[in-house]
């Protein structure tokens, strides 16, 4: 009897001593581990439900976090947005010197720059990616330096951005931002353009509140301007199921459109629970010059001004150029018969106008455009006639 007792005593125990060191060799990241594109591609969350490893892209391998189980891999987090894809024969690194780096052939890419040697690492079911140093004081996340996606629990601070991908299969830097700026304002501008009004495309409208405000989402969706410890202005109204198996996140996607996601594991599916507009043309820059934005059934789409044809086809941003080439002036001068004008209704444009002509009517408009030789385009609006040159750029200023 004494016997069998010690036994199951020892078993039990051994069986706890099991656990524990599945628990640090599955957790806990140790120097000189490394993972491979095909193979051993991901170190997960204890939960398992994200993983911070290779991710397939375009022609190749990303390196970031990703939920697991969804059918298509979601991408949370990614590194060197602006670095080519890795090759199938790369390898990701934590090295013996405490660097986390990816190889490809004879080249040696950081994956991130902490301040100081990397100790370990670990993925968070939180979402969020972590580097220690020796002391195991966090040098490094992954939730301090967002790409384009906030999960609950994650913030983006007074002076940050976010940014959108490329498309929706390439996560690389695409030509929209959401921006947390210092005078308390959340706003949405394209990419290489100033911080000013005339480039917005959605605002809160909350500038003058408070020099530390930053976007919250909690883990019951809401989505929320705090300023230190005040909440400002809620986005979303929250209060969704907070269940283990439902993740949350907002993202500013491709389009230039941000919204909040949820996702469920059990089920498998995603759904768009909060969305900054419904109108896909909002996003300004969608459409490079001399092409306007439609959107008919929600069929959001750039077209050329009529003559002119697509610069990189499938690629709207970069814009439409004239199909044929200028006649010279004199000829236009002389006669209309090389030259006519086309109406588009009811598009808005960045205004570039050189003259503007009162009183007048469509035809008088169309006729003193063809007579002028710098004249390519006029606006008509209200009687009045504003002669444009090229190229005209998409509605930059709201009309
Ligand atoms: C997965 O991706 C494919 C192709 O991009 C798409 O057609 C499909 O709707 C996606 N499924 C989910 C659940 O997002
Ligand atoms: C937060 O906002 C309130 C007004 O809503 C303002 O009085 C306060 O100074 C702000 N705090 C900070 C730290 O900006
Ligand atoms: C700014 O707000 C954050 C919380 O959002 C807080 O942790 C930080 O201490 C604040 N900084 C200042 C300078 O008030
Ligand atoms: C936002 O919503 C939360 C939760 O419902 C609430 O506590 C908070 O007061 C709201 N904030 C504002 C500014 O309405
Ligand atoms: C997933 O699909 C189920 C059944 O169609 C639906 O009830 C649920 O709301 C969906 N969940 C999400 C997050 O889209
Ligand atoms: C230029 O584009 C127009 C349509 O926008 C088309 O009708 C015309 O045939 C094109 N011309 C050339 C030279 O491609
Ligand atoms: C589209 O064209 C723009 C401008 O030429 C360029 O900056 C951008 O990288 C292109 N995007 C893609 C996805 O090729």
């Amino acid at each position: 009897m004494k016997s069998m007792a010690v036994l199951l005593w020892l078993l039990i125990l051994s069986a706890f001593h099991a656990v524990a060191l599945a628990q640090q060799t599955q957790f806990d990241i140790t120097l000189g581990s490394s993972l491979t594109p095909t193979d051993h591609s991901s170190w997960f969350s204890p939960s398992g439900y994200f993983a911070f490893g290779f991710y397939k892209q375009t022609n190749g391998y990303a390196v970031g976090i990703s939920i697991v189980g969804m059918p298509n891999k979601t991408a949370v987090w990614r590194a060197n947005r602006n670095s080519p894809v890795v090759p199938r024969n790369g390898v990701l690194l934590l090295t013996r010197d405490g660097r986390l780096i990816v190889k490809a052939g004879s080249r040696e890419i950081p994956v991130i720059n902490p301040s100081r040697a990397i100790a370990s690492a670990s993925m968070l079911d939180t979402g969020n990616f972590v580097i220690y140093d020796s002391d195991r004081n966090v040098i490094w996340q992954s939730f301090d330096h967002p790409t384009n996606t906030l999960l609950p629990g994650q913030h983006i601070s007074a002076g940050q951005q976010l940014r959108s991908s490329a498309s929706e299969a390439d996560d690389s830097l695409g030509i929209f931002r959401l921006k947390m700026q210092d005078d308390g304002n959340l706003v949405q501008y394209p990419v290489n353009t100033a911080d000013s009004a005339p480039h917005t495309y959605y605002s809160t409208g909350t500038n003058g509140v408070g020099n530390n405000v930053s976007l919250h989402l909690d883990d019951d969706g809401l989505l929320y301007l705090l300023n230190s410890t005040k909440s400002l202005k809620n986005l979303t109204k929250g209060g969704y199921p907070r269940e283990r198996t439902i993740i949350y996140m907002m993202k500013i996607d491709a389009d230039g459109i941000f919204r909040v996601y949820s996702h469920s594991l059990n089920q498998q599916n995603s759904s768009v629970i909060w969305s900054s507009t419904n109108d896909g043309c909002d996003p300004k820059g969608l459409c490079g010059f001399n092409s306007f934005c439609t959107n008919i059934d929600d069929q959001v789409k750039c077209l050329c001004l009529p003559g002119f044809n697509y610069l990189i086809p499938g690629n709207w941003s970069a814009g439409c150029e004239r199909n044929f080439t200028t006649e010279t002036c004199r000829l236009k001068e002389s006669t209309s018969k090389y030259y006519a004008m086309r109406t588009v209704e009811n598009t808005g444009w960045e205004d570039s106008t050189y003259i503007v002509l009162g009183g007048t009517t469509k035809e008088d408009c169309e006729q003193a455009c063809l007579q002028d030789c710098n004249c390519e385009a006029a606006l008509f609006k209200d009687r009045e006639c504003r002669k444009q040159r090229l190229p005209l750029r998409g509605a930059l200023s709201d009309d």
